[in-house]
């Protein structure tokens, strides 16, 4: 599996031949103004939930690319009253087998909304499991018991978990999220694109590194191989 990361929340996942592109929020971001969003040829684009800083690009990428939304129902279905018909509703909760892999929607403690306010059900995670091996991406989200509920068929072989706080989960709820998935391979997200969401970068590895795990803080489109 080969991960890169385009900035915030928005990272893409190579696996099984296919593309899958999570909460795309790039031009929006000063951060990621080197990424061209036209580049980007995902199949899939997963959805942790509807707030613009997860949303903002869906549009423009599902238009070129004609990649398959994947997200809660209200999600998808709002996408497809802006004319975006590609779309697979999930709910929290359930499972779906797609041509890549297994999705999981897993319990996010978080709000979800539209852009335009629209509801935007419940915010969400996904658990991904495929031959290659499995991975978690928490969404936006507190620290919850649920996550010890996350058991993948076999280890994870990396987790993808917001750490910025205010929003959040920080990087101390993070450690903790980790050592409940048994997983010490974490791809840090939701930092340092606010004001409110900047993080101290060693501090944060420092909490992972006492504890035996990685935390990993990828340059904005920067990738990493992760070996099955
Ligand atoms: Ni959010
Ligand atoms: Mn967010």
């Amino acid at each position: 599996m080969k991960v890169t990361y385009y900035g915030h929340s928005c990272f893409q996942v190579e696996v099984a031949g296919k593309r899958l592109l999570f909460d795309p929020f790039i031009t929006a971001n000063p951060l990621a103004a080197k990424i061209d969003i036209m580049t980007l040829k995902p199949d899939y684009i997963l959805l942790s939930h509807g707030h613009a800083d997860h949303v903002a690009d869906v549009e423009a990428i599902a238009r070129h690319s004609d990649a398959v939304l994947i997200g809660c129902f209200e999600v998808v279905e709002w996408f497809r009253s802006q004319g975006i018909e590609n779309g697979h509703g999930m709910n929290i909760g359930g499972s779906y087998t797609f041509d890549f892999g297994k999705v999981t929607m897993t319990v996010a403690v978080h709000s979800s909304s539209m852009p335009d306010g629209s509801y935007g059900g419940l915010a969400g995670g996904f658990l991904i499991q495929t031959v290659e091996g499995s991975f978690y991406y928490s969404g936006d989200t507190a620290l919850t018991d649920d996550m010890k509920l996350i058991v993948a068929v076999e280890e994870l072989t990396f987790a993808v978990l917001c750490i910025g706080g205010n929003f959040t989960m920080g990087a101390e709820e993070a450690f903790q999220a980790a050592q409940w998935l048994g997983c010490r391979e974490i791809i840090g997200v939701h930092y340092d694109t606010f004001p409110p969401i900047k993080i101290d970068h060693a501090a944060a590895r420092n909490i992972f590194e006492q504890g035996g795990s990685a935390l990993r803080l990828m340059a904005i489109g920067e990738s990493y191989q992760y070996l099955a």
